[in-house]
C-alpha cells in the first residue's frame, strides 16, 4: 500500500477516534449511545441539513421578518431632495450557533437581536420546516434573549416504535412515544385528570390499554368502566380491582368511588393533612385510577326519566370526582368520541377539570377544537392533519405544552401477563373492599 493512504487512514482513524471521545459523553449527558443514532441519518441528512440550514438562514431571516435594518443611521439627506448615499445596506440576521444534532434531528440556538421577541420566530417555524426540507422545527424560548429551533428530521412516529424503556415513578406511565423522541409520560402527580378523544378506530381504547399496563407493575387501583360491552378492559381480569360494564354497575363503582373520596377526606382531615401525600407513607391510601371508556354511554338517554335520572346521576358522580379526587389519590381518565356540552349536563363542569388533553384523528373539525381549543389553536390544527392510517398518533397537550405522540401497541400475551398481576390490597378505606359492584370483579 502507497505510503500516502496508509497515513490517510491513520488520519481517518485518528479523527474518528478524537470525534468519538468528544461525542460520547456529550450523548450520554442526554441519555443517547452511538449506536442509538440512525448510521444512515448521521452520514447524509444531518449534514445536509446543518448545511441547509446555515446557507438559508439569512435569506430566511429576510423573508420571514427575522432580520432587522438599521436604516437610519445609513441614510443621508442632501439638499431638497433625498438621496441615499454610502455602502448597500446588509440587514442585520441574528446569531445562529452551529447545528447539534440529536435521535431525531438538530438542535439551533438564535440570539435575537435587541428589540425582539420571540414571536417573530413562532410564527416562522412553518417557514422554516419548508425551508430546510425537515419534518416539524418547534420554537421555544428557554432563556432570555435566545430561541431554540428543536427540529425533527422525519416523522419519528411512523413504522415501528421501540418498547417502553423504563418502568416509571409511582403514578407515572410510560404510554408511547412523542415526536421529539422522549418517552410520553402520563404522570397523574402532575397532571391528575385527562380526557382522550377521537374517532372510532383512531387509538383511543389502546392508549388505554397502555396505560394500564404502564401501571399495572404498580401499587396503584385500577377501576374500569366500559358500557360498551367492557370487551376492552375484560381482557386485563383481576388486575382491575372494580370493572363495569353497564350504566347501572358504573353508577354503583362511581358512587362508591364518591364515598372513597369522602373516607379519604376524614383521614386528612383527622391527621391535619392537606393531601394524601401529605400522609405518612405508611398510612397513605392505595392511589386509584378510574379508567372511563367511551364515556357517551354514560350520558346516553332515550328521554325516558329514569334513564335522564341515570344520565345525570353519572354527570354529577363523574363531576364530583374530578373535582375531589386529585388531592385524595383519585384519578380519572375519560375517553370518547367527543366530549361536549351536547352529551349533557356538566360535561362542560368536567372538561374544564380534565387538565391532561389527548386528540387523536376526529370525525370533525369541531372534536379537535373541543378537546385542544382552550390550550393551544397550533396543536388544533395539528389535531385535525392525522390521517386515517395514522392509527395510534395523537396530540398531546399539558400545563401549557403540546406535542404529537404515539401509544405503545399492547398484545394479547401482554394482556395475559396484565391479568395475572395481582392488584393492590385494600384500595378502600371506605372498609367496602369486599363487597364488589355488580359487573365488578374481585380475587
Ligand atoms: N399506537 C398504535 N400503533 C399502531 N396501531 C394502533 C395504535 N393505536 C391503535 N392502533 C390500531 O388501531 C386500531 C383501533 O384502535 P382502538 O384503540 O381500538 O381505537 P378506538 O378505541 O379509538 O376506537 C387498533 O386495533 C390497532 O390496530
Ligand atoms: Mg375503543
Amino acid at each position: 500500500m502507497p505510503p500516502v493512504i496508509v497515513w490517510v487512514l491513520v488520519g481517518l482513524a485518528v479523527v474518528g477516534w478524537l470525534a468519538r471521545r468528544w461525542w460520547e459523553p456529550r450523548l450520554a449527558a442526554r441519555g443517547l449511545a452511538l449506536r442509538d443514532l440512525p448510521v444512515k441519518w448521521w452520514l447524509v441528512g444531518y449534514p445536509q441539513t446543518a448545511a441547509r440550514i446555515v446557507f438559508t438562514w439569512r435569506r430566511l431571516c429576510q423573508v420571514a421578518n427575522l432580520a432587522v435594518s438599521l436604516r437610519a443611521s445609513h441614510q443621508r439627506v442632501l439638499g431638497k431632495d433625498t438621496v441615499v448615499e454610502g455602502r448597500a445596506l446588509r440587514p442585520s440576521v441574528p446569531r445562529l450557533s452551529w447545528p447539534m444534532p440529536t435521535r431525531h434531528g438538530l438542535k439551533v440556538r438564535v440570539v435575537m437581536l435587541p428589540g425582539q421577541t420571540p414571536a417573530p420566530y413562532y410564527a416562522a417555524a412553518r417557514a422554516m420546516e419548508h425551508a430546510w426540507r425537515v419534518h416539524s422545527v418547534m420554537v421555544t424560548s428557554p432563556r432570555r434573549g435566545h430561541v431554540l429551533l428543536t427540529i425533527t428530521a422525519a416523522d419519528p412516529l411512523t413504522g415501528e416504535l421501540p418498547a417502553a424503556e423504563r418502568a416509571g415513578e409511582l403514578l407515572a406511565a410510560d404510554v408511547g412515544w412523542c415526536e421529539e423522541g422522549v418517552a410520553f409520560v402520563i404522570d397523574f402527580r402532575r397532571t391528575p385528570h385527562w380526557m382522550i378523544t377521537g374517532a372510532t378506530q383512531s387509538g383511543k381504547s389502546t392508549l388505554l390499554a397502555a396505560l394500564v399496563r404502564a401501571l399495572a407493575p404498580q401499587p396503584v387501583a385500577l377501576v374500569g368502566v366500559d358500557c360498551k360491552g367492557g370487551m376492552e378492559f375484560s381482557g386485563f381480569g383481576r388486575r382491575l380491582t372494580l370493572l363495569a360494564t353497564s350504566r347501572r354497575d358504573a353508577i354503583e363503582v362511581l358512587e362508591r368511588l364518591v364515598r372513597e373520596i369522602q373516607a379519604r377526606t376524614q383521614v386528612c382531615r383527622a391527621a391535619g393533612a392537606r393531601s394524601v401525600w401529605d400522609l405518612p407513607e405508611k398510612a397513605r391510601p392505595v392511589p386509584l385510577v378510574l379508567l372511563v371508556d367511551e364515556i357517551a354511554e354514560l350520558y346516553l338517554t332515550d328521554g325516558s326519566r329514569s334513564e335522564r335520572e341515570a344520565a345525570e346521576r353519572c354527570g354529577t358522580l363523574l363531576l364530583r370526582i374530578a373535582q375531589l379526587g386529585a388531592a385524595l389519590g383519585v384519578y380519572l381518565v375519560a375517553a370518547g368520541q367527543r366530549v361536549g356540552s351536547d352529551l349533557g349536563v356538566r360535561v362542560t363542569s368536567l372538561r374544564a377539570q380534565l387538565g391532561g388533553r389527548v386528540a387523536h384523528r376526529a370525525h370533525d373539525e369541531a372534536s379537535a377544537e373541543m378537546t385542544l381549543g382552550d390550550i393551544n389553536k397550533d396543536a388544533v390544527v395539528v389535531a385535525q392533519s392525522i390521517t386515517e392510517d395514522e392509527q395510534g398518533v395523537c396530540v398531546v397537550a399539558m400545563q401549557g405544552r403540546w406535542t404529537r405522540a404515539r401509544s405503545h401497541l399492547i398484545s394479547q400475551e401482554e394482556r395475559a401477563e396484565i391479568a395475572a398481576t395481582d392488584p393492590p390490597r385494600s384500595p378502600f378505606l371506605s372498609g367496602m373492599d369486599s363487597a364488589p359492584a355488580k359487573g365488578g370483579q374481585r380475587e
